[in-house]
């Protein structure tokens, strides 16, 4: 096993956050300073793991994932001193503070839907690394009824690709949710990450949003949950979760 993928299960962190620590030599094993977070460990062998002066404890981590509706007005964040209501705070209350849950790719706070936690750092990545493109599956409810035309020629620049503050934003599908006189729901798949993505996307047609919602991160779809809900994946959710981390392990080397 790499170091970087030791210090990332163990101390429940994204693999970046993990890298940053070891370059900036924040991480001891066994008492010595380690700087290249692709060495090899023997994760047997390792008596003492020390990130950022604190020992981090040895034993194999029961990976967990949890899937969120994050409801609008909730800040994907663990913690916040001037704001209260985070997800952080709803997992202390439910008790969960202890298990080393990270956020797998935040929502902005008005937007709402499904957020995957997990203190697994190996899935954290892959779940939001733009190299290994996972699908993200959103609906954007527009309040305007918009021509089919209109609809179908938006979707075809958005996978073309359009430039926003210097980058290149695009869907890789899109597809008509509804469409009434009130107003237009159409879902965007997207696979990089980028921030407030399908806000600039949807600005850049200056066009009104007025929802956005998470309902689907690579295989776990929000289902039936509600705003506010909690619960820990499925039998079939996990085995989803690793299949995908197989595929992609073996094809993604990318990243690597
Ligand atoms: N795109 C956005 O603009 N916001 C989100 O929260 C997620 C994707």
């Amino acid at each position: 096993m790499r170091l970087l993928q030791l210090v990332q299960r163990q101390a429940g962190i994204a693999r970046r956050k993990a890298k940053a620590l070891i370059d900036r030599g924040e991480v001891r094993l066994d008492g010595e300073l380690v700087l290249d977070p692709f060495q090899e460990v023997d994760p047997e062998a390792v008596r003492e793991l020390e990130v950022q002066g604190r020992r981090v404890p040895l034993e194999r981590k029961e990976p967990v994932v949890y899937k969120l509706y994050k409801p609008r007005e909730m800040l994907s964040s663990l913690y916040d001193p001037k704001y209260p209501h985070t997800v952080g705070r709803l997992l202390r209350r439910r008790g969960l503070q202890g298990l080393g849950l990270a956020i797998a790719g935040r929502l902005d706070r008005d937007a709402e839907g499904l957020l995957l936690l997990t203190n697994d750092g190996e899935l954290v990545n892959l779940l939001t690394h733009p190299r290994y493109e996972v699908e993200k599956v959103y609906h954007v409810a527009i309040p305007r009824l918009l021509p089919y035309r209109h609809i179908y020629e938006i979707f075809r620049k958005m996978q073309r690709g359009v430039r926003d503050e210097g980058e290149r934003l695009r869907i890789r599908r899109g597809r008509i949710v509804r469409r009434t006189k009130d107003g237009t729901v159409l879902e965007l798949v997207l696979t990089e990450g980028k921030k407030h993505e399908v806000k600039r996307l949807i600005r850049h047609f200056k066009l009104p949003l007025e929802r956005l919602v998470r309902v689907a991160h690579g295989p776990v779809t929000l289902g039936s949950l509600k705003p506010g809900e909690l619960t820990r994946l499925t039998a079939p959710e996990r085995a989803a979760l690793e299949s995908l981390k197989k595929r992609l392990y073996s094809t993604g080397s990318k990243a690597r």
